[in-house]
């Protein structure tokens, strides 16, 4: 319906804001996007900016997957429509409308949108992602090995979101090609 639409185009307009840039420039870091792995997210402002950038930068770019699902939750829309409210946000960090359609991996606003719509797998990705972390010390290894578990633990115990969770380990998957090149020669940053 009409409202679903009006969703997903708001999702994917704030998906769109890359709030990496914003937060570099208060901080007078330099445009993530010419440093590190190249990438405006959270982890490549810990690169260069250490912890604060980069938590605001984390916590921003959830809610900007957090609050059109959360929209589409209220307005009792179904859950096939908030799956597509999701991939819309993380489409948007992806692709997005105001940078030349150039942007990040996805995987805090899939942590945001996730978080809207099934917690308890969300959480549980969350827990995989910090422990894979403290383990490895990559983070798009613990990215890769989070969002690829999340088919398999949304079958087991949110399963009407399992189409959401299989098409978002695909994309974030694509998105992480260069990191996996990297992983593969050795070669990828830890932390
Ligand atoms: O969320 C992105 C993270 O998984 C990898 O970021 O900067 O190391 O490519 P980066």
């Amino acid at each position: 319906p009409v409202l679903t639409v009006l969703l997903c185009a708001l999702a994917y307009l704030a998906g769109s804001m890359l709030f990496a840039l914003p937060v570099c420039r208060a901080w007078h870091l330099p445009d993530p996007r010419a440093q590190g792995s190249g990438n405006p997210g959270a982890t490549n402002v810990y690169r260069t900016g250490g912890w604060p950038p980069a938590a605001l930068t984390l916590f921003l770019d959830a809610a900007k997957g957090w609050l059109p699902v959360w929209l589409a939750h209220q307005a009792d829309l179904t859950i096939l429509s908030q799956a597509m409210v999701a991939l819309c946000a993380v489409t948007g960090h992806m692709i997005p409308l105001f940078y030349r359609f150039k942007g990040g991996k996805g995987v805090a606003t899939a942590l945001g949108a996730g978080l809207a719509l099934a917690p308890a797998t969300t959480l549980l990705l969350a827990a995989i992602w910090a422990l894979v972390m403290w383990r490895w010390k990559i983070s798009a290894l613990a990215s890769i090995v989070a969002i690829v578990s999340g088919p398999i633990i949304s079958a087991l115990i949110e399963p009407d979101t399992l189409p959401l969770f299989g098409l978002l380990a695909i994309l974030i998957v694509v998105r992480h090609r260069n990191n996996l090149i990297r992983m593969a020669q050795g070669r990828e940053p830890g932390f």
